[in-house]
C-alpha cells in the first residue's frame, strides 16, 4: 500500500508533490522520491526513510518545473532501499505505482531479452520498461497495451519526455482519484493528498485511463471508450481525510479488511487447479515430508493467529504445532531441531521477543520463516521463507487487519503444506480456496451489523469486567476478543475455552456479567449452546454470535448478532471482525483515545 500524486498545472510541483505525499505517509514510509519535467527533461529525486529526508533533499534544489509524479512507498517487492524507491523510469519515461503486478517476473524475463536492463528489484520497474517497449509515439496507447499485459494491480501515473503536456494515470483494484483545479490537475492514491487544492474529485473505475493536462482531462474505460465520469464535491475537512472519512484508524482498519485480504490472498492460488504457491519456499518446500512438527512462536495478537493456525496446521497439514509466547519460549530448555520448521508470526517484524526466538531457533538447526506485514523489517530479513501479508501499514495500536490477513496466510500455508506432505486431496484443497475466495463478502456482510454492534456496546460499555467464551477454532477468537477490548476500553475481559467454564470461570456469573459467547454453527455448536444454558441459569448477560438463520438460541440470550454463514475452519473471520467492532464502539463511546491506547507501542522492540 504506497501512495501517489501527480500535478500538472502553473504551481511548484516539487513543493505540491512533497505536501501531497506527506498527506500519504500512513500509506506508507519507507522511501519516497518524485520526478519532476523539467523543460522537457525528466529529473528524479529519491530518498529512503520518511519523506523528511526526501524534503531536507529538495530544500537547495531550484526546479521550476510545473508537472510532476511522487511517491511515498511500503515495499512489497524488494526491500526499502534506494535503488528500490520509486519513481522508476525507463529511457525518456517515469512511472509511479501503487498495487501488485502479479506476473512481473514472466515480463522482466520477457524484458530482459529485448535488452532493458533492471536497476531494481521492484514490480514496478517492470511498468516502466514495458510501456516504453510498447511506446510508439503515443503515450496512452503505449499504457493501455502494458496494462493488457499486467496480471495484478496498479494504481499508475506515467509521464514521458516525448509527452511533456500530460500525465497518463491508470487503475485497477487501487485507489486512484483525480482532483480537478482552476487550471490544474491532481492525481492521488487518496483524498487527503490534495484536499488543500481542491474539492472536486473524481473515483476513477476499474480499468479506466485518463489523460491529465493543464487545464483538461480525458477518462477512458477498460474498452479505451471515452467516458464522462461524475464529479463529486468533498466536504470532509483535513483530519477526517487522513482517516477516509473514519473516525479513527482502527475503524478504517476494520473497514480494510475486506480488500486486505484480497491482496494477501492475490496471486497466491489457482482455483482452477486448487493449487497454493509462494516466491521463496525452495527451502520449506524441499523439507515438507521431512519435518515432524511446527514450533509457531508470536506476541499477543500475532500470538491468537498462532492459535488458529494450531487447527488449520494439525487438520490440513496433519502436523503437530506447538505454539508459544516469544517470551517464555526464549527463556526454556527447548527440544527443537533440523526436524522442525519454526513458524514466526508478526505484524511488525520487529518484535524483540520474536526476533530472539527466531535466532535461537535458527541456531538449533530450524528451519525459520514468518508471517510479516513489513517488507525488509529484521524477522522478514533473518527468515529462510517469508509470506508477506500485504495489509499495508497498520497505524491504530490495536492489532485488526493484521490479524485477519495473518489468519488468511496461515490457511493458504496449511494448504501449501498438506499438499506438499500428499495428504491433502484436490476437492478438499479446493472446499477450502472457494471459502477463502467467498471470504471478503462474508466480512462485508458483517459490517452491516456496525449499528446493531453499536447499539450493544452502548449497554456495557460502562461495566467492569466482561467474559468471551468460544471453543475449537473459536476459542483463539474469545482471547483475542478480550485482549481488544481490555487494550482500548481498559475494561478487564477474560477470553476462556467455552468447556473450561465449569472448572473456575462458572464461580463469576450473576445479574452484573456480560457473556460474550461466539456461537457460529460448528460441529461444537450444540456444546457451546448448553454453555449459554449455564450463563443463562446463573442470570448472567448474554451476547451471542451466531449464524444467520440459527433459531435455536433466539429468545434465550440478551442480544443476538447474526453472521454469514461459512466453512467451520473460517467462521473465525466473521467472529473476530464483530469482536473487533464491538470493543472499537466501546471505548469510542467511553471517549478513549481508541488509536493510542494508554501504556501501548504499536512495535514492541524491547524485551
Ligand atoms: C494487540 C497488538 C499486540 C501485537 C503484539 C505483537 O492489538 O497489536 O498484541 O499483536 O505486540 O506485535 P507484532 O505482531 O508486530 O509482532
Amino acid at each position: 500500500m504506497c501512495g501517489i500524486v501527480g500535478y500538472i498545472g502553473s504551481k511548484n510541483a516539487s513543493a505540491v508533490l512533497v505536501e501531497g505525499l506527506s498527506k500519504l505517509e500512513y500509506r506508507g514510509y519507507d522511501s519516497a522520491g518524485i520526478a519532476l519535467l523539467e523543460k522537457g527533461v525528466i529529473h528524479t529525486e529519491r530518498s529512503v526513510g520518511k519523506l523528511v529526508n526526501l524534503r531536507n533533499m529538495l530544500i537547495d534544489n531550484k526546479f521550476t518545473a510545473t508537472t510532476g509524479i511522487g511517491h511515498t512507498r511500503w515495499a512489497t517487492h524488494g526491500k526499502p532501499s534506494f535503488e528500490n524507491a520509486h519513481p522508476h523510469r525507463s529511457e525518456g519515461l517515469t512511472v509511479v505505482h501503487n498495487g501488485i503486478i502479479e506476473n512481473y517476473l514472466e515480463l522482466k524475463s520477457m524484458l530482459i531479452e529485448k535488452g532493458y536492463k533492471f536497476e531494481s528489484e521492484t514490480d514496478t520497474e517492470v511498468v516502466a520498461h514495458l510501456i516504453k517497449s510498447n511506446f510508439s509515439g503515443y503515450l496512452r496507447k503505449a499504457v493501455r497495451k502494458s496494462i493488457e499485459q499486467i496480471i495484478g494491480s496498479y494504481a499508475l501515473a506515467v509521464i514521458s519526455e516525448e509527452e511533456p503536456d500530460r500525465i497518463i494515470i491508470a487503475r485497477k483494484d487501487s485507489p486512484l482519484v483525480i482532483g480537478i483545479g482552476e487550471d490544474e490537475m491532481f492525481a492521488a492514491s487518496d483524498i487527503p493528498a490534495v484536499l488543500s487544492h481542491t474539492r472536486n474529485f473524481i473515483f476513477l473505475e476499474e480499468g479506466d485511463i485518463a489523460i491529465l493536462k493543464k487545464g483538461s482531462y480525458e477518462i477512458f474505460d477498460i474498452d479505451g471508450t471515452p467516458i464522462e465520469r461524475e464529479i463529486k464535491q468533498i466536504d470532509w475537512n483535513p483530519v477526517m481525510a487522513e482517516k477516509a472519512g473514519y473516525d479513527h484508524f482502527m475503524q478504517k482498519e476494520i473497514y480494510e479488511q475486506p480488500r486486505a485480504i484480497i491482496d494477501t490472498i492475490r496471486g497466491r492460488y489457482s482455483l482452477e487447479e486448487s493449487t497454493v504457491f509462494f516466491d521463496g519456499f525452495e527451502k520449506v518446500e524441499s523439507s515438507a515430508k521431512a519435518f515432524n512438527r511446527i514450533v509457531i512462536v508470536a506476541c499477543g495478537t500475532s500470538w491468537h493467529a498462532g492459535l488458529i493456525a494450531k487447527f488449520y496446521l494439525e487438520k490440513i497439514a496433519k502436523i503437530p504445532v506447538e505454539v508459544d509466547i516469544a517470551s517464555e519460549f526464549r527463556y526454556r530448555d527447548l527440544v527443537i531441531d533440523d526436524k522442525t520448521l519454526f513458524l514466526a508470526l508478526t505484524q511488525s517484524g520487529e518484535t524483540a521477543d520474536t526476533l530472539s526466538a527466531l535466532r535461537i531457533a535458527k541456531k538449533m538447526g530450524s528451519t525459520v520463516m514468518s508471517i510479516c506485514n513489513v517488507v525488509g523489517s529484521s524477522i522478514a530479513r533473518e527468515s529462510d521463507s517469508v509470506i508477506y501479508t500485504h495489509a499495508g501499514p497498520e497505524i491504530g495500536v490495536a492489532s485488526t487487519k493484521a490479524f485477519t490477513t495473518q489468519v488468511v496466510s496461515l490457511l493458504l500455508f496449511s494448504i501449501y503444506l498438506g499438499q506438499k506432505r500428499g495428504v491433502l486431496g484436490h476437492d478438499e484443497s479446493f472446499r477450502y480456496l472457494q471459502a477463502i475466495v467467498e471470504l471478503p463478502e462474508v466480512i462485508e456482510k458483517v459490517l452491516e451489523q456496525d449499528k446493531n454492534i453499536l447499539e450493544i456496546a452502548k449497554n456495557y460499555k460502562d461495566v467492569s469486567n466482561f467474559l468471551y467464551l468460544g471453543r475449537n477454532v473459536n476459542y483463539p477468537v474469545a482471547l483475542e476478543g478480550a485482549l481488544k477490548l481490555k487494550e482500548i476500553s481498559y475494561i478487564h475481559a477474560e477470553g476462556y475455552p467455552a468447556g473450561e467454564m465449569k472448572h473456575g470461570p462458572i464461580a463469576l456469573i450473576d445479574k452484573n456479567l456480560p457473556v460474550f459467547v461466539l456461537c457460529p454453527k460448528s460441529s461444537v455448536y450444540e456444546k457451546v449452546a448448553s454453555n449459554v444454558e449455564e450463563v443463562k441459569a446463573r442470570d448472567g448477560i448474554v451476547i451471542a454470535v451466531v449464524t444467520e438463520g440459527d433459531e435455536g438460541l433466539k429468545g434465550k440470550c440478551d442480544h443476538i448478532i447474526e453472521i454469514p454463514a461459512t466453512i467451520e475452519e473460517l467462521s473465525v473471520f466473521p467472529t473476530v471482525v464483530v469482536t473487533q467492532i464491538f470493543s472499537y464502539h466501546c471505548a469510542h463511546l467511553l471517549g478513549l483515545d481508541v488509536d493510542q491506547p494508554r501504556n501501548l507501542a504499536k512495535s514492541v522492540t524491547v524485551e
